[in-house]
Parts: structure tokens; sequence; C-alpha cells
């Protein structure tokens, strides 16, 4: 069975981008390949954290998790801080990393752009994230399109390592579903949704009521056409709305294209909030549940444990490769 990886920061309750463009994927993915999910907390303190703040919000991505349907019998879902060996790769891999190649990542330019005090971490964060990914032999890595780029970068420095010291990586690909692999702001439809965006109508957090949610897709930003179209060049809101109703309800484009021509934006953004309820509400049950559960403890525990089991193995050969301690 072919493996897999992911990561996300818990860092801000979870927009809809995230779960259409990642969580949704890591549901299906589970029932076929063997699954590592992990709350990546290292990489969230690359930018300064509130340490309360960020303690709820690991607790918070674990029962989100959950509560989408990642099912602790079937996957291994963890807390990167818990499992030692993600912290003792990442030293391995910063050793064959360069820094140029690190400064051209659009995420390190994007967050150090016109910062003082920027954290060498935020520099060395692809070499983290490499090791999160090649301690567990992984194949295929489900992202969204902006961490494509950090994928490219892992799977040049296992190959280098390969080549350099010992073949013992498995070179990882990339999967990024084709539709919803970015949805955008509601209010700037040419800017990704983002937990971040300091406009709380531009995002839908996974955790919104259903009065919220209705109010934010209604004053979503479209254009004056009245013309149900998907055009991402022209039509950036309207496309961006499309999106969302054909991932959450399961229909093509084309269908609701058809479905809604000549009908004015007021009844298509009723029928975008009415599915984007219908998704959400028993996730927000379910989460509600689970935050006031020892359930939640007891699958992380026991995801640690066997991800602590996993990547043992993989720590200890590449150690060895480099010639790290005594052990040949
Ligand atoms: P982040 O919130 O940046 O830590 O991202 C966590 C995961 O969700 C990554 O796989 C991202 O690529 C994905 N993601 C974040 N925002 C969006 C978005 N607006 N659309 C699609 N995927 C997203
Ligand atoms: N860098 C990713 C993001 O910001 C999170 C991440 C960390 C990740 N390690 C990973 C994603 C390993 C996939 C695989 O979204």
């Amino acid at each position: 069975m072919s493996r897999v990886f992911s990561g996300i920061q818990p860092s801000g309750t979870l927009t809809l981008g995230n779960y259409l463009g990642a969580m949704k994927h890591f549901v299906e993915l589970q029932k076929d390949h063997q699954c590592f999910f992990c709350i990546v907390d290292q990489h969230a303190i690359t930018v300064p954290q509130n340490k309360t703040e960020l303690r709820r919000n690991i607790r918070s991505l674990a029962a989100l998790y959950l509560a989408t349907g990642i099912d602790p019998e079937k996957s291994t879902l963890f807390i990167q801080s818990e499992v030692p060996a993600h912290s003792q790769l990442a030293w391995i891999m910063q050793c064959v990393s360069y820094i140029g190649e690190l400064e051209r990542m659009t995420q390190f330019k994007d967050k150090s752009a016109g910062k003082t005090g920027v954290s060498s971490a935020l520099l060395t964060y692809p070499p983290l994230m490499a090791a999160d990914i090649l301690l567990y032999n992984t194949d295929i890595v489900p992202v969204g399109e902006d961490q494509k780029q950090h994928l490219e970068l892992t799977r040049n420095l296992a190959e280098r390592f390969n080549q350099q010291y010992n073949d013992i990586f498995t070179i990882p690909e990339v999967q990024i579903p084709k539709v919803g692999a970015r949805i955008m702001s509601l209010q700037e439809p040419d800017k990704k949704m983002s937990k971040s965006d300091q406009n709380q109508k531009a995002f839908i957090s996974m955790l919104d009521d259903e009065k919220t949610i209705t109010k934010k897709i209604k004053s979503a930003v479209t254009d004056s056409e009245n013309d149900i179209r998907f055009d991402r060049g022209n039509k950036p809101g309207v496309s961006n709305l499309m999106s969302i109703l054909s991932l959450t309800s399961g229909r093509s484009l084309e269908s609701i294209e058809q479905e809604y021509r000549g009908k004015g934006y007021g009844v298509f953004k009723e029928a975008v909030a009415e599915a984007v309820v219908s998704l959400l509400t028993p996730i927000r049950e379910r989460y509600t549940e689970l935050m006031e559960s020892e359930e939640l403890d007891e699958v992380l525990d026991q995801g640690a444990e066997q991800a602590r089991k996993a990547s043992f193995k993989t720590l200890k050969k590449a150690e060895r490769a480099v010639g790290l301690g005594r052990k040949r």
C-alpha cells in the first residue's frame, strides 16, 4: 500500500479553503493508502506565537481532523513535536540544503519581506518539512498549490542526499487537487482564502455557524454582469463561488452553470450558502463533542507512539549514512 503524509499548521481555526484544498482529500486517501497526518506545531513557531493560543490551536486542529472523518483506525494522527525524529532529521536535511535555494522559496520571501527580526527558522522551514515527509518513506504528499515549491525542494534534497550518502529516501510525489486547489478570498477573489486575513468576511472558518456562513457568502464580491459562468480571469468572484459549490455538493461546474443560467447572483449565493452550511454543520457538532472528550488525547497518544516507531528506522538509517554516532 502506498504511503501518504501531510501536515497542517496549528495557527488559527482552519478555513473552508483548508478543508477543500487539503482535508477533504485526506479523508478520501485513507481508504486505500497508509496515511500519516501531522499537526506541525514546530513549523508554527517559525513566527511568534502566543503559547496559550498555540496549545489551544493544536488540540483544536486535532479535533477538526477527526471531525472531518480522519479515522484513527486507518490513519496515524499525531503532533510533530511529540516525535523527536522530525527535528533530528531536519538538522541533517539542513546540512544538505543550500542557503540560496532556501532564499528563493516564495513563502520565505513573502513572510520575511520588509520585516526585521526574521527568525532563521523561517528560512530553514523547508528542510524540516522535507524531514517530515522523508521519515515515513512517503510516496504521495497531498497539499494545496501553494506548497508545490516546497515539495519540489523536498524531492531535490532527497535526491541529493541519496546521491551523496546512500540511497535511503523514497522520492515523494506531490498531489494537488484539480478543482479547488486554491479557494480564494470572498472579498478579494484574486487572493487566497487565508485564516490570517484581517477581514473576517474574507474567509469562512470551519467552525462558523449557519448565520455567519450565510452572511459571509451573501456579501462575497462578484461582478456587475449577473452571469453565472466559470471564468477565473474575468470573473474571479463568481468562479470561486462556483468552485465552492461544486466541491461542497459534488456537482460539476457545467451542471451548476446550466442550472443557474439567468437566475441572478442572489439565488446562486443562497445555494452556495446552503451547501456550505450542510457540509460544515455536522463537522462543527462532532468537533464540539471531541473537544470535551478524553478520546482526543487517547488518539493523539496512540498516534505519537505509532509515528515514533515508524520514523525511528529512517532516522537511524540517515544518521548511519552520514556517519553520525558510533554505529555503522
Ligand atoms: P496552511 O493553512 O497554510 O497551513 O495550509 C494547510 C493546507 O491547506 C495546505 O495543504 C494548503 O495548501 C491548504 N490550503 C490553505 N489555504 C488554502 C486555500 N485557500 N485553498 C486551497 N487550499 C488551501
Ligand atoms: N508547510 C505546510 C503548510 O504551510 C505544512 C507542512 C509541514 C506540510 N510539513 C508538511 C505539508 C509535510 C505536507 C507535508 O501548509
